[in-house]
């Protein structure tokens, strides 16, 4: 209870700063409100969409418009709500008449996102679309590794060693606590990189650059909400997730 109270605490400073600093500034004058996240702030997962529509902007809360529906039987079908996970998008306003975010928006709002997944260390981060996708896993085609995790040194991130540079402190040791179990070599599915050992050092000594995130990208809901093909897949790679969860606490 007080790690989730911690982490809300931070999560809110995070929002905080966002606003403070003026994020976006075009895109907020037109927008209804920041949409910030939603969730349980310890979750081991945390989904990431790209940009809130028009129900999300109007409420401030991700994904509760057609595609959030789709969302919420997504989880139900691995025997999850909203409540037991944390979604969030990378870009935190609505873009006019849901554009695509453009690439310097999504700059804007990228150290935000790193700070939140930085706070809640969840064991799985899922990208939904290509947008998010590419704003995480950069170079990546979602039609060849949709429902493939994949795991990336938390370096890529900038993150490595900067719980004081993210203003996040604290946050890799949650990390090492969840994850202090077996010893083993894991490596980026497609690269075939070698990446940290996870759990070979207690969270003090370990160094910070060895850390990973497992990273599952998956079709956005949105896609799918018209194509029965991709409604399919994006259930079959949902099915996925609770085989990735065990096997990523292991590793
Ligand atoms: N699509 C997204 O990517 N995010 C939302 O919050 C809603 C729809």
């Amino acid at each position: 209870m007080e790690r989730r109270k911690n982490n809300q605490l931070q999560l809110n400073a995070i929002q905080d700063a966002l606003l403070a600093e003026n994020v976006s500034p075009h895109l907020a004058d037109q927008a209804t409100q920041v949409v910030f996240g939603d969730g349980d702030p310890t979750a081991e997962m945390v989904f990431v969409g790209e940009a809130p529509g028009k129900k999300e902007d109007e409420q401030g809360i991700p994904f509760v418009g057609a595609a959030g529906k789709l969302l919420g039987q997504l989880l139900e079908s691995i025997g999850l709500t909203r409540k037991d996970v944390y979604i969030t998008n990378i870009v935190k306003y609505r873009p006019p008449n849901n554009r695509d975010p453009l690439p310097n928006e999504v700059q804007a709002f990228l150290p935000y996102l790193r700070r939140q997944i930085a706070v809640i260390q969840p064991t799985l981060i899922v990208t939904l679309g290509r947008h998010s996708m590419d704003c995480l896993l950069p170079g990546f085609k979602i039609s060849h590794v949709h429902g493939q995790p994949q795991r990336i040194p938390v370096k890529h991130f900038g993150l490595a060693g900067s719980p004081g540079a993210d203003g996040v402190q604290g946050s890799n040791d949650n990390r090492a606590n969840r994850t202090n179990g077996t010893k083993s070599e894991a490596r980026n599915q497609l690269t075939q990189q070698p990446a940290a050992k996870l759990g070979s050092a207690s969270g003090s000594a370990r160094r910070q650059d060895e850390l990973t995130w497992v990273i599952l990208p998956l079709y956005h809901p949105a896609a799918a909400l018209y194509n029965g093909g991709l409604r399919n897949t994006l259930f079959e790679d949902f099915s996925k997730i609770p085989n990735i969860l065990s096997t990523a606490h292991t590793a």
